[in-house]
Formats: structure tokens, C-alpha cells, sequence
């Protein structure tokens, strides 16, 4: 590895520059050199992408590895205690997101056609519904309330459980546990703690679907005897996890960005059918699943450097998506852009397969919301929001909001 190590301990995570924008240092990092060595908070040298082009080659590139341990759940760099690896490790059974080619190939095809456009347009009107539900009950309270407690989380949390069949009463168990799988500085114990305990749940759940199979994703995939009971967990796991924390965080930030760009703000009450655009924009200024991690399979040039085979790249989607080089004006939220293109979902044979389930949920939420409430504020100073740079999802702790005549 040559030139020097412009990141010496790990992933800036602070906002410096704004809740929204990138922290500076990864900024001036895309800036002098895209492609970048990094020294991993355990020591280890590796390297971080935060260009854009660099980082859509990188995800389309299968020399680059998905096998690290967990993939997004263990985050083996950032825990403490955690023991790191430094060839693949055997993926976890159904993980298939920290899996490559076949075994990617074989798991994520039993679950393509529950995921496929056509049956996510069928999901819509279901979807606006459970919306305009949770709608009705934020309007029963007494302002200030928490969004995110009695928004942003209980519409993508309602939506996955009933796809997949997991009693949404059972929510105490896996929200708590995935969230404590998404903080950044947890101990090791404390992680696989919560990882035993949601496997745990989740077996017992697939288990009962086998014996007695009902209408849903997990049910469906339990009738296919090529699956084993480990498979099942994994799969469960990851969609459970994936579908509820990354869109609840999409709508929170979002809806905190948005009243901090009151022009924006306006421009899309009046014109609503402004919204999907929007929406790409939100995923492409927020990119809350911000860092993936890969492993060089083998020697691989990306972008004039080396990547010598064995070395951790760490892929910035929220640097690569603020890239002046591919979006003008990056750093500006702006309603009207053809923000398609962007990374915030991933790019190549990992995609999110939830992609446009995640975009019909943003599109009830934000429509619902800004017709429903439409003198929605803040109910605190913007600074005193708190900020998830704690967590491997960013996004916001609580968001408190209030409505009505701010007179009376
Ligand atoms: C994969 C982002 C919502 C399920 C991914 C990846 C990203 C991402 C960046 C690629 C990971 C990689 O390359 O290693 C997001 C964002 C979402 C969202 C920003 C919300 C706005 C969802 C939802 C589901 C979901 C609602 C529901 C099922 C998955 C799965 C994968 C994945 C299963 C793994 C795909 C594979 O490895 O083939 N997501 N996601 N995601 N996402 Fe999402």
C-alpha cells in the first residue's frame, strides 16, 4: 500500500458539516483521493471508497467479497472484542447478504418473485391504508409527540411483519434486539446477546410455520424442503431487520430534512406529484445504510490503486452520493432532481431486494403526512435533535413534532 493513510482510525462519523451533509473529512477525502487506504479501528489496513464511480464498480464487481461474518449485523470492524477476519468466513445459513455467488445466487431467488414490482403495485393500496391507520392515531394525540415512535417506525414495522408473518405484538422482542444489533459501539457479548435472542424468537416462529404453514412470505418459504430450519432464521433475520430499520429511519431523517428546507418543503405541498422524484432525492441526500463493507477476493485495480487480495474496502454510499463529479450542486437538497443513479440501495448482485417495497412506503408516508398535518413543525431547536451517529443506520433517535395554530 503507498501514499499516506489519510484515515487513521475508522469512519468519521460526526456531522460537522450538517445533520444531512457527509462529515467533512470523508468530503475532502472523495476530493484528494476517491479511493482511499484506511486503518481500521482494530489496526488492520484496508481501504475506503467514497467516489462515485468508484464505488459503483466496486459493488458491481464480484472479486470483491460480501463473506464478512454477518455482513451488516456484526460489523466485525466496528465492535469491540469482535474477532476480525482476514480471509472469508463462513456465512451464517440464509444470510445471503454476506454471501457471493452461488450461494447468494440460490437463496435470493426463493425470494425474488414475493419482491417483484408487479407484486409490490398489489401491495399499494394495502400500504396506504396502514399508513392512513397510523395517521389517524397520531392525530388522536396531544402534541408534542415523538414521529418516530408513533410514525416512522410503526408503518414499515407493520408492513414487513404482516409480509412476513411475524406477529406485529412480538415487536418488543425484535425492535429491541435488531437495534441493539445497529449500535455502532456495543461489545461484542452485548451483540451476539441480541443475535441469540432474536434466532432465537425467529426459530421458534419458522419452526411453527413448517408444521403449520399460513399465508405469507415466511409460510411460503417454509413449504420448500430445499430450505433448512437454520436457512429460514437467516432469511427471517435479514428481511425483518433490513425492511423495518432503514425505511423508519428514511422517514424520520426525511421528515426532519424537509422541515429544515422550508422552500422544498412548500414546493412539494403544492405539487405532490413532485413525490416519487422527491423520494429518490431523500434516498440520495440521506443514504441512511451508509457504509458496506467488501473483502478482495483477489488482486483488483480500481481507479488507479491496487487492492492486493485479502484487504477490507469500506464503501461510503453517503459519500459516493454527494460526489460533485456524478450529482451537481451535491450537497443541496432539491426536489426537482433526477436523483436515479444514485447508490443509496446498493448496486450489482446485492441490490436491495426490498427497494420497491421501500419506495411505495416512503410515497404513503410523506403523501400522508404533509396532507394530513399540514402546519407540521418541530416542537424542540433543530440542534437539540438527536442524531443516530451512534448506530450503523443513521438517522434520528426522536424527532419531536407539533401542529395545529401555534397561537392558541
Ligand atoms: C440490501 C438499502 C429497505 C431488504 C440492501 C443494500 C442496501 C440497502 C444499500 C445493499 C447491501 C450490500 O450491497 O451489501 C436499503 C435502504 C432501504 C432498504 C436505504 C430503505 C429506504 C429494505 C426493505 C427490505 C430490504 C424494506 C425488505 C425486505 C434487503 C435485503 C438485502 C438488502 C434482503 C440483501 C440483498 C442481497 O444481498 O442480495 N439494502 N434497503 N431493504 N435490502 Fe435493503
Amino acid at each position: 500500500m503507498t501514499g499516506a493513510v489519510p484515515v487513521p482510525h475508522g469512519l468519521p462519523v460526526e456531522r460537522d458539516a450538517s445533520p444531512f451533509d457527509p462529515p467533512s473529512r470523508i468530503s475532502r477525502l472523495r476530493e484528494s483521493r476517491p479511493v482511499s487506504p484506511m486503518i481500521f479501528p482494530d489496526g488492520h489496513e484496508g481501504w475506503l471508497i467514497t467516489g462515485y464511480d468508484a464505488a459503483r464498480q466496486a459493488l458491481a464487481d464480484t472479486r470483491f467479497s460480501s463473506r464478512q461474518d454477518l455482513g451488516v449485523i456484526h460489523l466485525p470492524y466496528e465492535t469491540p472484542g469482535m474477532p476480525v477476519f482476514t480471509e472469508p468466513s463462513p456465512a451464517e445459513p440464509g444470510m445471503f447478504i454476506a454471501m457471493d455467488p452461488p450461494d447468494h445466487t440460490r437463496l435470493r431467488r426463493k425470494l425474488t418473485g414475493a419482491f417483484t414490482v408487479k407484486r409490490m403495485k398489489r401491495l399499494e393500496a394495502h400500504i396506504a391504508e396502514i399508513t392512513e391507520r397510523q395517521l389517524d392515531e397520531l392525530e388522536r394525540l396531544t402534541p408534542p409527540v415523538d414521529l418516530v415512535k408513533e410514525f416512522a417506525l410503526p408503518v414499515p414495522s407493520l408492513v414487513i411483519c404482516e409480509m412476513l408473518g411475524v406477529p406485529y405484538a412480538d415487536r418488543d422482542t425484535f425492535q429491541v434486539n435488531s437495534s441493539k444489533l445497529m449500535v455502532r459501539d456495543i461489545s461484542f457479548d452485548d451483540k451476539m446477546a441480541a443475535y441469540t435472542a432474536m434466532s432465537g424468537y425467529l426459530a421458534e416462529l419458522v419452526t411453527r410455520k413448517r408444521a403449520e404453514p399460513g399465508e405469507d412470505i415466511l409460510s411460503d418459504l417454509a413449504r420448500d424442503d430445499d430450505l433448512a430450519v437454520e436457512e429460514l432464521v437467516g432469511i427471517a433475520f435479514l428481511l425483518l431487520l433490513a425492511g423495518h430499520e432503514t425505511t423508519a429511519n428514511m422517514l424520520g431523517l426525511g421528515t426532519f430534512a424537509l422541515l429544515e428546507h422550508p422552500e422544498q418543503l412548500a414546493e412539494l405541498r403544492a405539487d405532490p406529484d413532485l413525490l416519487p422524484d422527491a423520494v429518490e432525492e431523500f434516498l440520495r441526500y440521506l443514504s441512511v445504510a451508509d457504509v458496506f463493507y467488501r473483502y478482495a477476493a483477489e488482486d483488483v485495480e480500481l481507479c488507479g490503486e491496487t487492492i492486493r487480495e485479502g484487504s477490507t474496502v469500506a464503501i461510503s454510499l453517503l459519500a459516493a452520493n454527494h460526489d460533485p463529479e456524478r450529482f451537481e450542486n451535491p450537497d443541496a437538497l432539491d426536489v426537482h432532481r433526477k436523483a436515479r443513479g444514485h447508490l443509496a440501495f446498493g448496486h450489482g448482485v446485492h441490490q436491495c431486494l426490498g427497494q420497491q417495497l421501500a419506495r411505495i412506503e416512503m410515497r404513503a408516508g410523506f403523501a400522508g403526512l404533509l396532507r394530513r398535518f399540514p402546519t407540521l413543525r418541530l416542537a424542540v431547536p433543530a440542534a437539540e435533535v438527536r442524531l443516530r451517529t451512534d448506530m450503523n443506520i443513521y438517522g434520528v433517535h426522536e424527532l419531536p413534532v407539533t401542529w395545529g395554530d401555534p397561537d392558541r
